[in-house]
């Protein structure tokens, strides 16, 4: 099977990062027989530098007929500071192509990996085997709101309002590949929300659990206040599989989830359409760009790489071949073979030849 991929750098060790999961991909797509057509291109600062635009209308388009995009990262000083008409999606080039592509369900795993417990803020008995899935709700709520605004009140001092809005046909197509994801991993879902003084949070909870009801009754589905389910995963992360939330809390929680990790450069991410639409989704580390170690060689390639293991496992229906990048960046990390972000002095290409000589092709 042919799979048409465009990959975005983006700034800082976007690009860094990039090549590095490109060169894992050469070597994984053909040991599960995807045939990888693969573009790439610029995106924020770099095409920003390059055409005067965050992204421009050929990238979309290219985008939109790709079956997935990767993206490195976007941002840095040299751009932070430029403003252009336009709503918050105008002035990002990574949130202007989540929104166009609809990329509404965000899904943001975190593991304990064994190698870096001692790197992680817990005793190892409290995080060992945690393994988490937080999902966000991407699309919707107060970060995409027209109806925001500042103005300035009669008796002196501001206004500021951004609404915190959702409709059932939002929260509901987002609870479906919520509780779809849940079935590829334990069955345990965690739902949060403020419900007890939200209004917003009120739907919320009466839309989950109408979509559970009607279909998914083979997941156990739980329902906590946001600042409860925070306080339980800071305590006890290992008894979670599943946390999904709308795009405010589901921010808060995953940043949160991450810590188990160890470093910010071992997180991955995707961003879907849905799970089964024609769409592609977008794939990309948790992390920013970077400034202060881009162009050394030395950024983490890992949360890069664990992108492609989900592009692999959500976008070509491959988990086969991303629970064998999993098992390669195991091996690495066992290894001692570790960037400094993990206390480490390798390099980012020896990681990425560490976790490329140490995959296996997934049994048939
Ligand atoms: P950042 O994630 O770029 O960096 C935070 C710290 O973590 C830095 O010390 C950095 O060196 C380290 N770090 C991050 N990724 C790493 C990796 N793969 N390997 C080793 N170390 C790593 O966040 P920061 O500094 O707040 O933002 C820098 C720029 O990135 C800003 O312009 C920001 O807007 C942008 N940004 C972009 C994101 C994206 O593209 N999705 C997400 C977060 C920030
Ligand atoms: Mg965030």
């Amino acid at each position: 099977m042919a799979v048409k991929i465009l990959a975005l750098g983006g700034d800082g060790i976007g690009p860094e990062v990039v090549a590095a999961a490109l060169e894992v991909l050469e070597v994984v797509a053909p040991s599960v027989g995807l045939r990888v057509d693969l573009s790439e291109d610029l995106l924020h600062g770099a095409a920003w530098d390059k055409y005067g635009t965050f992204l421009r209308a050929e990238t979309l388009e290219a985008a939109r007929r790709s079956d997935a995009v990767l993206v490195g990262a976007v941002g840095g000083p040299r751009w932070d500071h430029i403003s252009v008409e336009g709503g918050p999606a105008e002035q990002d080039g990574l949130m202007k192509l989540r929104r166009e592509l609809d990329v509404y369900a965000g899904l943001r795993p975190a593991r304990a990996w064994d190698a870096l417990i001692a790197r992680t803020p817990y005793r190892a008995a409290l995080v060992r085997g945690a393994d988490l899935m937080v999902m966000r709700e991407l699309c919707g709520g107060a970060f995409f709101t027209a109806t925001r605004g500042i103005e300035a009140l009669a008796g002196g001092g501001w206004r500021a309002f951004d609404l915190n809005e959702y409709s059932s046909a939002e929260i509901e197509r987002f609870a479906r590949v919520c509780f779809e994801v849940a079935r590829r991993r334990k069955r345990r879902v965690v739902s949060v929300d403020k419900s007890n003084v939200l209004v917003a949070g009120r739907l919320w909870r009466e839309v989950v659990s109408e979509v559970h009801a009607a279909g998914y009754g083979d997941v156990n589905l739980t329902h906590l206040f946001a600042d409860n389910a925070a306080y339980q995963l800071g305590r006890n992360p290992t008894a979670f599989d599943l946390i999904m939330g709308d795009n405010l809390f589901g921010d808060l929680l995953s940043d949160q989830a991450g810590v188990i990790a160890g470093s910010l450069g071992m997180l991955p991410s995707a961003s879907l359409p849905g799970l089964h639409e024609p769409g592609p989704g977008i794939f990309e580390p948790v992390h920013g760009s970077a400034p202060d170690i881009a162009g050394q060689g030395i950024a983490n390639p890992i949360g890069m790489i664990l992108s492609v293991a989900m592009m692999l496992e959500y976008g070509f229906d491959h988990a086969d071949a991303a629970r064998q990048i999993e098992a390669a960046v195991d091996t690495c990390l066992d290894q001692g073979i570790r960037t400094p972000d993990l206390g480490g002095t390798a390099t980012t290409a020896e990681v990425t030849e560490t976790v490329i000589r140490s995959y296996t092709r997934p049994a048939r």
